[in-house]
């Protein structure tokens, strides 16, 4: 563990030396400093035609208290200000009651596996059958993931879905010539009409096996894989059908993580803005989101401009968190009822007024989930038809934003007396699928992994998608706050002159020097940046080999280090803290300048 009792890890403006001398001297037990990055040996066994490793700055976001628990966050990326932008959103909110965080029990990822070339007219006998022998089914699976049963998970459940093949010709053009020339034959394929398929075709439907496997503190995608591809002959045998693919999904509705929090207006304001006209602002900027896809797709790239920086720093297949949250944002997937009862919590339940999600839970008999999918996209499309012509007319309007905002009557509030505006929380809330290990993986490869879950205090996967989705309700958090209030374009301006400067070649120590020139003239570009250079004789820079080569952080070669920049650093902004208060997380917050991060790093920079 690390720590810094006496604080002077949070001082706003350290030297990024001073940063790693203050970890370095609080360092006690656990993730040893310095960490080095990636072995190129090792890379080059992790992948083909490896020539190399390649950096990225990694923060720590302050100011987080999750179930009342503190915790230090660290964060991967190479945007300045996400770092910033999210502690700063973190210290307000935990000026009240923090966030309130949940994620399922257990760590479940779905293997599907895909059967082909059932003939309609058996279809119905086959689900009939297979959902019969689901026991069976689940022991065989059971057999290609013995380690997992052995530590108490495995394959909970199996459960079977009818997919509905294309109803158009036109879908899948040259289906018909495959059929024409004999490569496959017509009996395989949906009968389409001009009409669309007809009721009764010849294979209208595949059918989908879903394995739910427990796996423990592991992302769980090699576990999956081996399941699906082990089960698949015993699952052709079953239901007569053709395997077809073998593979996890992405799409996993049962690990919904969640976090909210609750603000009254007299926590909210911001710059000159009342509370209450920073929340009304905020709902406006939701709603448009809600209602345009143009913006929310924006708006949901902000909130994983963190989720997908904590994933890097973690060590996390964050494409699989992307994929996950794009299908969720598109509506895909509905609870399962699990889950759904599970997100009752002490906090939300002390709403006098909690609306129901916006993805309303659909029960699941455990069969046929394919149904309530249906139902989902019908309510939420808002119209019927074929499958085709529903998706075509209607993926623009599915797309939502991740988050939700609103306001309530908090029924505390009112017991303790609180009336009229002053008893109404602006309330917060992002769920999302977030398919995490802390577990296996590369994590036992790459020593930064050690140094980060370490700073985390060793979460567990459930803990980790807390976290995780957490940082990304606070990044949306703070890009809307600043989108409605002063806009971003001041801090992007501020953070553009320091690319600048650094592209010109200023050396790492002159960096707040040449930039705050290009400010104040307002000349920010290279030109301007390099005669500065040359009339102040300053050394010029090159970033040559050991730059941002690995993820390095290395006290003894702080040259090759590349973890945010000296001074007023948006990351050393956001260590900003919280009063002295020992939040007992691995690194603890002493008494903090009562900096707040100032305008312009508290922004978040658009592109
Ligand atoms: C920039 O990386 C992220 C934002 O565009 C997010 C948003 O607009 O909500 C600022």
């Amino acid at each position: 563990m690390i720590g810094s009792p006496d604080g002077t890890l949070l001082e706003g403006d350290l030297s990024l030396d001073a940063r790693l001398d203050a970890l370095i001297a609080t360092e006690q037990e656990g993730a040893p400093l310095p960490v080095f990055g990636l072995d190129e040996q090792i890379a080059n066994n992790m992948i083909e035609n490896c020539i190399g490793t390649m950096g990225l700055p990694l923060g720590l976001a302050f100011n987080f208290s999750i179930n009342g628990s503190p915790l230090v966050i660290p964060m991967a990326i190479e945007e300045p200000s996400v770092v910033a932008a999210v502690s700063s959103a973190a210290k307000t909110i935990s000026t009240y009651q923090g966030f309130q965080a949940w994620a399922p029990e257990r760590n479940m990822i779905v293997a599907q596996v895909q059967l082909i070339d059932i003939q309609d007219n058996d279809m119905d006998q086959v689900m009939a059958r297979m959902q019969h022998r689901e026991k069976v089914i689940r022991e065989e699976a059971n057999e290609y993931c013995t380690n997992m049963v052995l530590r108490g998970g495995g394959v909970q459940k199996v459960t079977f879905h009818r997919v509905r093949r294309h109803a158009s010709r036109e879908s899948f053009q040259g289906q018909d010539l495959l059929v024409k020339y004999g490569v496959v034959s017509a009996s395989t394929l949906p009968k389409r009409t001009e009409r669309g398929i007809t009721s009764q075709g010849r294979c209208s439907e595949w059918l989908v096996v879903h394995l739910h496997i427990d796996v423990g503190d592991a992302m769980g995608a090699n576990c999956a894989n081996t399941v699906a591809e082990g089960v698949a002959p015993f699952l052709s045998k079953l239901s007569g059908g053709r395997v077809g693919v073998r593979i996890l999904s992405n799409l996993n509705v049962d690990r919904i993580a969640k976090s909210m929090f609750r603000l009254p207006f007299s926590h909210m304001g911001y710059k000159s803005l009342s509370g209450k006209d920073v929340a009304v602002r905020i709902l406006e900027a939701y709603e448009w989101a809600d209602l345009d896809p143009y913006r929310a797709a924006t708006h949901n790239k902000g909130i994983m401009n963190g989720i997908d920086a904590v994933a890097l720093a973690t060590g996390q297949d964050w494409r699989a968190v992307e994929a996950g949250a794009h299908a969720w944002a598109s509506g895909a997937g509905t609870y399962s009822e699990r889950s759904t009862d599970a997100f009752s919590s002490p906090l939300l339940s002390s709403s006098a007024n909690s609306p129901a999600s916006g993805r309303a839970a659909f029960s699941s008999n455990g069969t046929n989930e394919n149904d309530s999918h249906t139902t989902a996209r019908k309510r939420q499309f808002g119209k019927d038809g074929d499958g085709d012509q529903q998706s075509r007319i209607s993926r623009g309007d599915a797309y939502k934003p991740l988050t939700r905002y609103w306001i309530e009557e908090d029924a505390e509030r009112l017991r303790q007396g609180y009336k009229g505006q002053d008893a109404l929380v602006f309330c917060g809330e992002l769920e999302i699928p977030i398919m995490v290990g802390t577990k296996g993986g590369v994590l036992s490869t790459n020593p930064v992994h050690a140094f980060t879950l370490g700073v985390m205090r060793y979460p567990d996967s459930k803990q980790l998608a807390m976290a995780m989705v957490t940082v990304g309700l606070a990044q949306n958090f703070a890009a809307l706050r600043a989108l409605v209030t002063e806009g971003i374009q001041r801090g992007h301006m501020a953070l553009h002159a320091r690319n600048i400067a650094i592209s010109a070649g200023t050396p790492p120590d002159s960096v707040d020097e040449v930039t705050a020139y290009m400010i104040d003239t307002g000349k920010i570009r290279l030109s301007a940046a390099r005669l500065y250079i040359e009339q102040r004789r300053l050394a010029l820079y090159t970033a040559g080999t050991g730059i941002g080569i690995g993820m390095s952080v290395t006290a003894a070669n702080t040259s090759s280090v590349n973890l945010g920049s000296e001074g007023t650093s948006a990351a050393t902004n956001g260590m900003d803290g919280m009063n002295g208060t020992n939040h007992g997380s691995s690194i603890h917050h002493g008494p903090s300048s009562d900096g707040v991060i100032s305008d312009a790093q508290a922004t978040e920079r658009s592109h």
